[in-house]
């Protein structure tokens, strides 16, 4: 196998206080490769939110680093560099909501990619992007208020894409959708690595849609382990 995009490295979390730390996530080691998905299922609680925000950058971890191309994207007290965000991106569970209500689609990307220093043309990029999340163009015109729950979730995978990460990581992009749009919209996130080369983390609790990623990983009262 080809050497991994992101190594997590014994990744932990804590909260309350320094005398007594409550664990959130007990040290992690895990890896994601270019051109696979990787699900992170576990129980409303287990952890799954903490480790997609310390793997996005968003969390500080307690402890561990986590390596994109064998360099440091963020270490135990530190989230990453400005200069390095863009490696990885986020979608999250409730894009209508994550949004900015007020700003049409496209200048929310153009705002994300100029914020990440993303080189070259952005439209180019977005309507590359946009077709990348199967996102009607024209939609890009609307702001998030005028978008359906299934669009406003392709619009954040256009965005996160857009960007030209190595890594997507998304945190129940589905759950607040009907089955239908959510089956489309499922198909659009699992095309994800063999469109972009990159990797996707997918946090769910559906188990049919983890059982169509690579790999499987639990979290169980936040101890992380690789079931499939
Ligand atoms: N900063 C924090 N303050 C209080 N509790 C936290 C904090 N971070 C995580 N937790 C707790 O850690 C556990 C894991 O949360 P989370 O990662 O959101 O779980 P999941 O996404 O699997 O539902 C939960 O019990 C949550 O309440
Ligand atoms: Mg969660």
């Amino acid at each position: 196998m080809s050497a991994p995009v992101l190594e997590a490295c014994g990744i932990g979390a804590a909260y309350g206080t320094r005398r007594r730390p409550v664990t959130a996530l007990h040290p992690a080691d895990f890896a994601l490769h270019a051109g696979e998905s990787v699900a992170v299922i576990g129980r409303s609680g287990a952890g799954k939110s903490t480790l997609a925000e310390i793997v996005l950058g968003l969390r500080a971890a307690s402890t561990g680093h986590v390596l994109v191309h064998g360099e440091r994207f963020c270490g135990a007290g530190r989230t990453p560099h400005a200069a390095r965000r863009h490696l990885v991106q986020g979608v999250p569970q409730d894009a209508g909501a994550s949004l900015p209500p007020r700003v049409p689609v496209r200048a929310s990307i153009e705002r994300a990619l100029a914020r990440l220093g993303v080189p070259g043309d952005p439209s180019a990029r977005i309507r590359a992007a946009a077709d990348t999340a199967s996102l009607d163009p024209a939609l890009l015109e609307r702001t998030p208020r005028r978008l359906s729950g299934g669009q406003a979730q392709r619009a954040a995978i256009a965005r996160a894409v857009a960007v030209g990460p190595d890594v997507v990581v998304a945190d129940e992009p589905t759950s607040a959708l009907d089955a239908a749009t959510s089956a489309g919209l499922a198909d659009a996130l699992l095309s994800l690595p063999a469109r972009t080369g990159g990797a996707l983390l997918l946090v769910t609790h559906d188990d049919a849609l983890a059982a169509r990623c690579d790999r499987v990983l639990t979290v169980r009262d936040g101890v992380v382990e690789q079931t499939r």
